[in-house]
């Protein structure tokens, strides 16, 4: 059995990988203290004591608003973090799959979806780590796979680890009787994580590189809560989803992803709504 490296494997992400390749590989599933990205010994030692087959690196600091207010923090974790995992697995001849994000994309004045050299000047310091350490992690290290991942949600009854999500937020708005407000000026995929997880096998068959990695979507986001919100059920969602029109006015904010690369390689994702129709019905993505 393959050796198979989780890290952050308490997260949202992480704990589902672990989860689904359980019986697979063998699973080593550090603690945050037990190997903490942003000590270069410690990647190193650990590395070099466990010898893993596969890297699925997911530790990260995953909130852009707390990146943006914790800037340094951000670059150690996110950048020097990604790189020391990066450098590890080239000594040790480990495949190393890491996670991107489209908010690399954020700023990018482009209307359509992005191709992965799209990439401008992202504006939030999450962005900017984020294409920082997929430059310098595949300059370190070629073989490395970095994933562009957007936003990602899970049901909101699932016993396991949820962030703040889609479907997470508009059932909590339903249950509390409060209101959202969703942008008129923006465009963003979301993905069912299984839809990623179960992606992931096929993915460590790709040969290093940038690839976005996640479903299209082709209208805003006020209009995707809406017709999310109906498929959950909601009786009148207008009343409860409201259109928010200044935010992104002056720039379009546009995520949205051209997967044409992974899907030459046979990896392919739902359509955004019709993942999350799927999702709910309980069907298998
Ligand atoms: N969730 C999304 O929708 C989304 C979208 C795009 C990209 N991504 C990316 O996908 C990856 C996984 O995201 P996620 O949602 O699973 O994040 P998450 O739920 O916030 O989990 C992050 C994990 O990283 C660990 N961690 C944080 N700092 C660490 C450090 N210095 N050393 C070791 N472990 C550390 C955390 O452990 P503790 O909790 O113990 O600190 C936790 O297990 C991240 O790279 C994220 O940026 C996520």
């Amino acid at each position: 059995m393959k050796k198979l490296l989780i890290t952050g494997s308490s997260g949202f992400l992480g704990s589902r990988l672990a989860l689904y390749y359980k019986d697979k590989y063998e699973l080593l599933l550090p603690t945050h203290s037990e190997l903490n990205v942003s000590r270069e010994e410690a990647v190193m030692a650990y590395m070099e004591q466990f010898q893993p087959d596969i890297v699925l690196h997911c530790a990260a600091l995953s909130n852009t608003w707390y990146c943006e207010q914790h800037s340094d923090e951000s670059h150690r974790v996110n950048v020097q973090g990604t790189v020391k995992i990066a450098k590890a697995c080239k000594h040790i001849g480990a495949k190393l799959v890491f996670m991107s994000s489209d908010q690399v994309y954020n700023g990018t004045p482009v209307s359509e979806p992005l191709k992965e050299q799209d990439v401008f000047q992202p504006v939030n310091v999450y962005g900017r780590h984020k294409l920082e350490a997929e430059q310098r992690a595949l300059r370190n290290n070629p073989m490395s796979v970095a994933l562009r991942l957007t936003w990602m949600y899970d049901v909101p009854s699932s016993p396991m680890k949820l962030n703040s999500n889609i479907l997470v937020n508009i059932q909590k708005a339903l249950d509390e009787g409060t209101t959202i407000k969703a942008a008129t000026h923006e465009y963003r995929g979301v993905t069912n994580i299984w839809e990623v997880v179960r992606n992931m096998e096929q993915t460590l068959e790709l040969p290093g590189g940038i690839y976005n990695y996640g479903s299209g979507n082709h209208i805003d986001s006020y209009t995707l809560f809406l017709k999310v919100a109906n498929i959950m059920g909601a009786k009148e969602p207008s009343t409860f989803i409201l259109p928010d029109e200044e935010r992104f006015s002056e720039q379009t904010r546009n995520l949205t992803m051209d997967c044409s690369l992974i899907n030459n390689f046979g990896i392919r994702f739902n359509d955004s709504v019709e993942g999350i129709e799927k999702a709910l019905m309980n069907r298998k993505p």
